[in-house]
């Protein structure tokens, strides 16, 4: 079963500079809610128990947002005006199961992943970056039946063009399951459309296996001092550990660039 959810959360956000210089971007309203809670009612809907924030002291603000309290108490009972209260329920549910882990200097995805370490239970849990909305869909939902019929790792997956490669993790089909599924032969992160296997890109939805915590450790930080994910997945296909790609159908919005953020805003009002 997957139960528990981890989302890195320590990233500069330097893609959405100036909103980012004094803002923690998955605080940023998108149609009017910050972009964390579309991610959180998407693990909460796939029948997630436990959330582990990766946040950095940086990002302190996202921890604030769910533990304003005192605010929230004085201004219900001053007031008791019945938007705020139910406003404050909706962030007591989130903050019921949500845990804070820290990454103080930001050395990439890998990194964030292995601070949740000691908190994991079962042999899989699921990691969303928060840059990536999915919707119309419930992408976590769909990854974890994949999960469960063939008992492997998952990663959300689509086509980009090929001109766009290096913005992507990009990986190699070994197998085609069916229409949505693949196994995935190899991984490579940010590729030169020259180098890359494909254009297909991995997109920020996985359910990942405990083992990938020691595969972590044994890599070295590599493009832009960073540890990535793409990297330590690789190091498990080696091993044999089944991946899967899962061509998603839900609608997805880039929230990590400036245009894409605008975008999102405009087609979740569409909804
Ligand atoms: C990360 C991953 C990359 C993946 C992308 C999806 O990159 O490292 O493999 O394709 O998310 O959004 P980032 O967006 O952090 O540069």
């Amino acid at each position: 079963m997957i139960k528990q959810a981890i989302i890195p959360l320590a990233g500069l956000g330097t893609r959405l500079l100036p909103l980012t210089s004094v803002f923690a971007k998955e605080l940023l309203p998108i149609n009017g809610r910050p972009g964390i809670e579309y991610i959180l009612d998407e693990c909460i809907e796939a029948g997630i128990k436990e959330i582990i924030f990766i946040i950095s002291s940086k990002k302190i603000m996202i921890k604030k947002y769910f533990y304003s309290d005192q605010l929230y108490k004085k201004i219900i009972k001053k007031k008791n005006d019945p938007r705020i209260i139910n406003e404050y329920k909706k962030i007591l549910k989130y903050k019921k199961k949500i845990k804070f882990v820290f990454q103080n200097t930001p050395k990439g995805t890998g990194d964030a992943v292995l601070k949740t370490q000691k908190f994991i239970k079962n042999k899989y849990f699921l990691m969303l970056l928060p840059d990536d909305l999915i919707i119309k869909k419930n992408c976590s939902k769909a990854m974890i039946k994949v999960h469960q019929n063939y008992n492997a790792s998952v990663m959300a997956s689509m086509k980009v063009k090929k001109n766009n490669v290096s913005r992507w993790g990009i990986y190699k089909i070994n197998k085609k399951l069916n229409n949505r599924n693949f196994i995935i032969g190899g991984v490579v992160e940010k590729p030169s459309e020259r180098k890359a296997p494909s254009n297909n890109a991995v997109i920020g939805r996985y359910i990942l296996p405990r083992s990938i915590f020691n595969k972590i450790k044994s890599l070295k930080p590599k493009k832009g001092k960073e540890v990535h994910i793409t990297d330590a997945i690789q190091l498990l296909i080696n091993d044999k550990e089944r991946f899967i790609a899962h061509n998603f159908e839900g609608k997805y919005l880039d929230c990590g660039t400036m245009n894409g953020y605008i975008n999102s805003s405009i087609e979740i009002g569409k909804l």
